[in-house]
């Protein structure tokens, strides 16, 4: 396998492929399966939880892997930045806030920062300030997200970003989605929902299958589950997810949500408890039209490697050898 990019040799990897450090479901096992099969996994650092993200870290063991935080959260409880610095990791990313008072601190701690972004304005701050890898983020994306969508967001970012790697999220879930953000100047991709339904995942069991049957047409941004989870998110990020009762009685009546929330609160969390999916939140992008089964990361991961070489191959078949310019 030699697809071989920029960001490899920054990130000392294999494959141009990170995982998402997704909240609740990038846990220590799934990021060690990504990188133990040539990739970068991230732990997802989510909302905060000290005991929890040194449980991953735990469970990594060995690997080589790295951990995002949610930016606005972490500005609220710091020392969870202490916590994955100490535990020396390949990368650290953040999302959703601004990542700039982190910076120093990142630098000391002698890692690289990884910073995603959803518009071409947080894309030339982040590249003003030096960061190692901007993930640019099309609203494909499962989980939360911006407007943009990927197909020409990632060249604009490209055009901005200068020697800075490209990483590409948003819709990414085979080789087919790695060989066209390879072609839009991209360094490599981060993916999520492709690794949503992995063996390794903390999603849950329905969730995964929900996952598998589910579309990519079946899935809505909204802030519903935030408001039900008590997560005070900022209003320009909403959140990507399956379409479910709850979604199509909320979505569009926030002001009835609101009105409701005491009682919605307390029957999204009995529907949590008891992994009922049809109210709990399933976290997926559009790229869940290529989830097709429950399957070691590793099985995905290499599965996008070699589908991504076979099209990097016949796309460049299509240039005639002896063509005229
Ligand atoms: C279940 C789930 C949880 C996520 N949680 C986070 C998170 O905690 N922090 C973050 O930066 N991004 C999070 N994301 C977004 C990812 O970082 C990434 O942008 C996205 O998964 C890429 O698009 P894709 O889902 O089509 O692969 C999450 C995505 C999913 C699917």
């Amino acid at each position: 396998m030699f697809i071989r990019t920029p960001l490899c040799d920054l990130f000392g990897i294999e494959h141009p492929v990170l995982l998402a450090p997704m909240a609740g479901v990038s846990g220590g096992a799934l990021a060690a399966a990504v990188s133990r099969a040539g990739g970068l996994g991230l732990i997802g650092g989510g909302y905060g939880d000290a005991a929890w993200l040194n449980r991953q870290f735990d469970a990594a063991g060995d690997a080589r892997t790295g951990a995002g935080f949610i930016t606005w959260s972490l500005a609220r409880q710091p020392h969870l930045l202490e916590l994955a610095l100490e535990r020396a990791p390949a990368a650290l990313m953040l999302s959703f806030g601004d990542f700039r008072p982190f910076l120093p601190r990142i630098r000391d701690g002698q890692t690289k920062l990884i910073v995603q972004v959803q518009t071409l304005d947080q894309a030339r701050e982040a590249v003003d300030a030096g960061v190692e890898a901007i993930v640019v983020q099309g609203t494909e994306a499962g989980g939360h997200g911006g407007a943009r969508a990927t197909l020409p967001f990632v060249p604009a970012a490209v055009d901005i970003a200068g020697k800075i790697p490209v990483i590409a999220a948003g819709g990414i879930a085979d080789g087919r989605g790695l060989a066209a953000a390879l072609a839009l100047g991209a360094a490599g991709v981060l993916c999520g929902t492709a690794f949503f339904a992995s063996g390794e995942s903390l999603a849950s069991d329905n969730a995964k299958q929900a996952a598998v049957r589910g579309s990519g047409g079946d899935t809505e941004r909204s802030s519903v589950f935030d408001m039900v989870r008590g997560l005070d998110w900022p209003s320009d990020w909403n959140m990507r997810t399956m379409r479910n009762s709850f979604t199509q009685r909320w979505s569009k009546d926030i002001d009835g949500l609101v009105r409701n929330l005491a009682g919605e609160k307390v029957r999204f969390e009995i529907a949590r408890a008891a992994d009922d999916t049809d109210i709990a939140a399933v976290i997926v992008g559009e790229a869940a039209d290529l989830i097709r089964g429950i399957e070691p990361a590793q099985a995905t991961l290499h599965g996008m490697i070699l589908q991504a070489e076979d099209c990097l191959r016949r796309i460049s078949r299509l240039v005639e050898p002896n063509s005229k310019r």
